[in-house]
């Protein structure tokens, strides 16, 4: 079976002039080579396809595959992590991971939150700012929690994201809506422990491959899993397969959540308690990570048992099935 692999290379956007937050998302060499050897090495051929533009090129130009293993983020626009899935469409060829309805519903975080409130989902009480002005609208309780609607890796996240007056949000607000240009997600800051669960398989067929806890170290930005302990997670952050009644109380959220998004293949859903103890949905990531050793997926599942040649072969057991 031959699968196409689309991606967007950080190095060839750091060559293009972009920032290293702008590509913060996008995916190192190592990790398109290593899916790449481990398809091989579970029996499918595989060819280089790159990116959307590349895609679009050799979709004009005839060339077809059995499936694409898309792993691409996307540059411009709230539907950047659907566009491929829609051209793929289009074409009428299948594709591993989530379609374009997903990708760009997930993609903005409050949108995604009302989806999951309305199944019933705990999730913490929010509002969306649009302007500096909104801020005065708000009537939600300190602490909150300010972030971009639509970013990811811990960007626009750091310590000064935990907001404990209404002095502080506006300030907050203002600084989020000049540097990233998006509206502001504020919600109400959940204190206690922090998870992700990862999820293989596609509707009654997902199940958790592990759930990871993840713990600050005292150097660490405190109480948010921030840009900078992301970044730094090597030295910051410890990572800690949960097996207690903790993990499966978030198991359940998280397998809900995939669910009630329609989430397909496999992805990740973060995670944190509450001050009463009650696991709440913080998002969902349904094109995670997948670098061997530095993508909190593959860590989770290899702390479960899961080696990565076994985490790719779960994956495509689920998405080959979309193939008619
Ligand atoms: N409401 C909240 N209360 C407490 N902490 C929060 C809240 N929302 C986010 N955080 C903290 O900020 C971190 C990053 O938030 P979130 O997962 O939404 O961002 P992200 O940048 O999309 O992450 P990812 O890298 O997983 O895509 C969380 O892992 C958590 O530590
Ligand atoms: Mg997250």
């Amino acid at each position: 079976m031959k699968v196409g692999l689309t991606f967007d290379l950080r190095s060839e956007y750091l060559k293009q002039g972009f920032s290293e937050e702008e590509t913060a998302e996008f995916d190192r060499d190592d990790t398109v080579v290593a899916i790449e050897e481990t398809l091989n090495k579970i029996g499918y051929r595989t060819e280089r396809i790159g990116n959307i533009r590349q895609l679009a090129e050799a979709l004009v130009n005839g060339k077809r595959w059995d499936i694409v293993f898309n792993i691409c983020e996307g540059l411009y626009g709230i539907g950047r992590e659907a566009q491929v899935p829609a051209l793929l469409d289009a074409y009428q060829v299948p594709y591993v991971f989530s379609g374009p309805l997903v990708l760009a519903l997930t993609l903005h975080k409050g949108l995604t939150k009302s989806v999951i409130r309305d199944a019933g989902i705990p999730t913490p009480a929010f509002n969306l700012v649009r302007s500096v002005e909104e801020v005065d609208r708000i009537k939600l309780p300190c602490p909150l929690f300010a972030k971009p609607v639509a970013e990811g890796t811990g960007k626009g996240i750091d310590a000064s994201s935990v907001i404990n007056n209404y002095a502080e949000l506006k300030e907050r607000c203002k600084y989020l809506l000049d540097r990233f240009r998006q509206p502001v997600l504020v919600e109400t800051f959940l204190s206690g422990r922090e998870f992700t669960v990862g999820i293989v398989g596609t509707g009654d067929e997902a199940h958790s491959v592990g759930v990871m806890e993840i713990l600050l170290n005292p150097d660490a930005e405190r109480n948010v899993y921030s840009y900078v302990n992301k970044e730094e997670y090597e030295e910051l952050v410890m990572y800690e397969l949960s097996t207690g009644s903790e993990a499966r109380a978030c198991e359940k959220v998280a397998l809900n959540a995939w669910k009630a998004l329609y989430c397909e293949d496999a992805g990740r859903v973060d995670i944190r308690f509450d001050h009463k103890g009650i696991p709440n949905f913080v998002e969902v990531n349904p094109l995670a990570g997948l670098h061997p050793f530095h993508s909190d997926l593959p860590i989770l599942s290899g702390k479960n048992g899961v080696t990565y040649p076994e985490l790719l072969r779960m994956i495509m057991n689920s998405a080959i099935k979309k193939i008619k």
